[in-house]
């Protein structure tokens, strides 16, 4: 198989595989796999390797990457070839919190140990919870841990370390908050509020990339390919459950149970902009850097692909 890619690679120069860079272990990589096995029609093969943006920005042999807006604005700052072509995915990430530590309501996490990961889009999203209500980092310890993606969660993780105490709340990308409400029973309280802050898990290329004709081909088919298993994720979820669990290691009731909490939405509303210009500008105070200014962030929104398929 490889052997004869690689011949037919030699063969003709307009050829190119398209390689991918995304992260193989979370729910909102899973339609890209099943676009390529059932949808992709490409000149030439596409694979996904272990990564994500980064690799875009680092490494030219890669064509597209996917990852969530938080490491896709941490690049772009340095690297403003990067360009947002395509939203995967987007979740309204949860807190859960435990009732036995006295917390009924966001304000009761002040003082509280939380659990999340900081430098990711987990650690932003607390960080916009909490400070809705008005608590800033300060009033609050931040724990890190490990997820999990099925029960039972070993020592480390974020369900096993709320069960244990060793926490009072925790707030990061599922299943790890559904399987700690799932241990906590009736003492689970959940908080959710997507118009403060969601995860938008997107593709991304460059503009070398795009600006090369054969290589914009295939990522418009790639594209459409994903178009399409976002049509399946979304209408006929049932036929993807099993495979999105064997893929990441889960189990198929746990994949159900957040589902909801899952918007493939491929396009975007005029709202993404300015929800990246505050997102930018809080990635730029903690990384001690300059914000991106917003008629930047526009050219990093760009819609010509979705236009083109
Ligand atoms: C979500 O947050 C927005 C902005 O702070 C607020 O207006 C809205 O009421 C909240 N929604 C819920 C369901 O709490
Ligand atoms: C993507 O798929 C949806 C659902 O099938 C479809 O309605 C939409 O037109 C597609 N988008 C584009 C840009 O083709």
């Amino acid at each position: 198989m490889w052997l004869s890619l690689l011949t037919l690679g030699l063969l003709s120069n307009t050829i190119c595989a398209l390689k991918i860079a995304t992260s193989l272990q979370w729910i909102e990589h899973t339609p890209q796999p099943w676009a390529i096995k059932n949808f992709y029609k490409g000149d030439s093969a596409a694979s996904l390797t272990s990564g994500g943006v980064a690799n875009l920005a680092s490494d030219k042999s890669f064509d597209l990457a996917a990852n969530a807006e938080t490491q896709g604005l941490k690049q772009y700052a340095g690297h403003k070839n990067i360009r947002l072509i395509y939203v995967v995915c987007e979740v309204a990430y949860r807190i859960v919190a435990n009732k036995a530590s006295g917390i009924t309501k966001l304000e009761d996490l002040k003082g509280k140990k939380i659990g999340t990961m900081a430098g990711t889009s987990a650690g932003v999203f607390v960080s916009k919870m909490l400070g809705s209500v008005g608590l800033k980092e300060s009033d609050y310890t931040v724990v890190n841990g490990n997820v999990c993606m099925k029960a039972p969660c070993g020592s480390g993780t974020f369900p096993q370390m709320i069960s244990s105490k060793q926490i009072d709340a925790f707030g990061i990308w599922e299943p790890a908050v559904e399987l700690g409400a799932q241990a906590l029973g009736s003492n689970a309280v959940i908080f959710q509020n997507g118009s403060i802050y969601r995860e938008v898990y997107s593709l991304y290329s460059t503009t070398e990339k795009l600006n090369d004709p054969a290589m914009r081909k295939n990522i418009v088919a790639f594209v459409r390919a994903l178009n399409e298993t976002l049509n399946v994720f979304t209408h006929k979820p049932e036929t993807v459950y099993a495979t999105v669990a064997q893929a990441v290691g889960m189990d198929v009731s746990v994949v159900k149970d957040v589902w909801p909490d899952h918007k493939w939405s491929g396009t975007w509303g005029p709202d993404l902009l300015d929800f990246l210009v505050e997102e930018d500008a809080y990635l730029a105070k903690k990384d001690g850097r300059a914000a991106v200014s917003k008629a930047d962030l526009e050219k990093f929104l760009d819609t010509s692909i979705i236009g083109e398929l």
